[in-house]
């Protein structure tokens, strides 16, 4: 087993941009857990499949090949040998990828995937129950949140510099809808681990929530 480092929280806390810029500081390589769940929901989409057609998403697991690969250090995701990884990060698939999580066969499919990345490498891995269940033992696990208005408004700037239409109360009531899924589906909710430190983002900048939390890494 290789140096764990298990960032958990909510969606839009920052996870991902966070997770990478330790990585790259700390040398460890960065493992986008809900990148995965994504691909999934990419490959129901295109089966035209809705999230509450349970039997038919867990057929559809069965010929869904998720791999990962790392290019100069960037996490790619493979979805049945194509690489999807630019098609990933829409909130139709966020919405998909958060709906099918809750059922156990969509999460017992990507379960060695990322145990099995964490075996040889020194990973900071990112999700919503990596610190809970996939690495129990990990080496340092984070709680990483921040409240609803400064999620919603940092989403809302985000897309705007896309050029984006958006509505901030709308996107409130989205990640609040998230948030409800992610935390009070049967299997693997999103909690803190029992040993995870909380660090809440509100009132931090991106260099101070690193800085926290390269010190509690080795
Ligand atoms: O982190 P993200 O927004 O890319 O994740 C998309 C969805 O995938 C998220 O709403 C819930 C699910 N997910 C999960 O259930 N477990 C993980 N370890 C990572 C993501």
């Amino acid at each position: 087993m290789g140096y764990t480092v298990a960032i958990d929280g909510p969606a839009g806390a920052g996870k991902s941009t966070i997770a990478k810029l330790v990585a790259k500081k700390k040398k460890y390589i960065y493992v986008d857990t809900g990148a995965m769940y994504r691909a999934l929901a990419i490959h129901f989409l295109e089966k035209k499949i809705c999230p509450e057609e349970t039997e038919k998403v867990i057929m559809a697991c069965e010929d869904a090949d998720v791999k990962i690969a790392y290019e100069n250090g960037v996490q790619q995701v493979y979805l049945n040998g194509e690489n999807v990884t630019s098609k990933l990060r829409t909130e139709e698939v966020g919405n998909m990828a958060s709906k099918t999580s809750a059922i156990p066969e969509v999460r017992g499919k990507l379960l060695e995937l990322q145990r099995g990345l964490a075996e040889t490498e020194d990973v900071i891995m990112d999700g919503r129950d990596i610190g809970t269940n996939i690495l129990p033992n990990a080496d340092v696990k984070i709680y990483l949140t921040a409240s609803v208005e400064t999620r919603a408004m940092r989403r809302y700037n985000e897309l705007k510099e896309k050029g984006a239409v958006c509505d901030l109360e709308k996107i409130k009531t989205d990640i609040r809808e998230r948030d409800d899924r992610d935390m009070s589906r049967k299997i693997a909710p999103l909690k803190q681990a029992k040993d995870a430190i909380l660090v809440d983002s509100s009132e931090m900048n991106i260099q101070e929530v690193v800085d926290t939390i390269c010190g509690y890494c080795k």
